[in-house]
């Protein structure tokens, strides 16, 4: 299955990153084909609501930014996975800009499943990045939940965490 991976953290050594690495790990030995995306290391604006891709772009965003190197991935990816550090209560500003700009593909074609990665400082501060995965990803686009996974504190980076993801990356199917 051809997955794709929104990290949304802009610490490329950082805790989101070592839970996405061990998925991957997982992902990999399992025969699965990923793609991660740092996004916090690209420059992806903010949808503006010109209604472009809607309209004269038949599907193409207006906006000349490496968003342009995310669609193609996210038009031929069976499973999506949203992975960020809990930045005041929800994702990370970078991966919100990076997921209001998947409207312009509507839904994207072949995508049916997805994942949802998070890191934090504290437990229970996870109620807002899940509502919307569950109301954009779930409901709205209609994708298959695989499972959502969390750590704070010192579960961050931990064994058991780690083994958790790269578990959950060599079982999924
Ligand atoms: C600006 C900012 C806001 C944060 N907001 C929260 C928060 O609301 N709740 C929480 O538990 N942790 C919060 N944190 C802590 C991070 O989510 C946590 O340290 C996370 O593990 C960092 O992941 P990373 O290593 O991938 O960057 C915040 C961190 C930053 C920098």
């Amino acid at each position: 299955m051809k997955i794709l991976v929104l990290n949304g953290s802009p610490r490329p050594n950082g805790n989101t990153a070592a839970l996405v690495s061990a998925f991957v790990e997982g992902a990999k030995e399992n025969g699965h084909e990923v793609t991660v995306v740092p996004i916090c290391r690209k420059k992806i604006a903010g949808c503006l609501a010109c209604e472009y891709c809607h309209t004269k772009g038949e599907g193409k965003c207006i906006q000349q930014d490496d968003m342009r190197e995310v669609y193609p991935v996210l038009s031929e990816a069976e499973m999506i996975v949203l992975a960020s550090l809990v930045y005041y209560h929800s994702f990370s500003g970078q991966l919100q800009c990076a997921i209001n700009r998947i409207y312009a593909l509507d839904k994207p074609a072949k995508l049916k499943k997805a994942a949802l990665i998070l890191s934090s400082g504290s437990d229970n501060v996870y109620d807002g990045a899940i509502y919307e995965y569950r109301n954009s990803f779930l409901d709205y686009l209609k994708l298959e939940d695989m499972g959502i996974f969390t750590a704070y504190d010192k579960q961050n980076k931990s064994e058991e965490k780690l083994a958790e993801l790269k578990a959950f990356g060599k079982t999924l199917v």
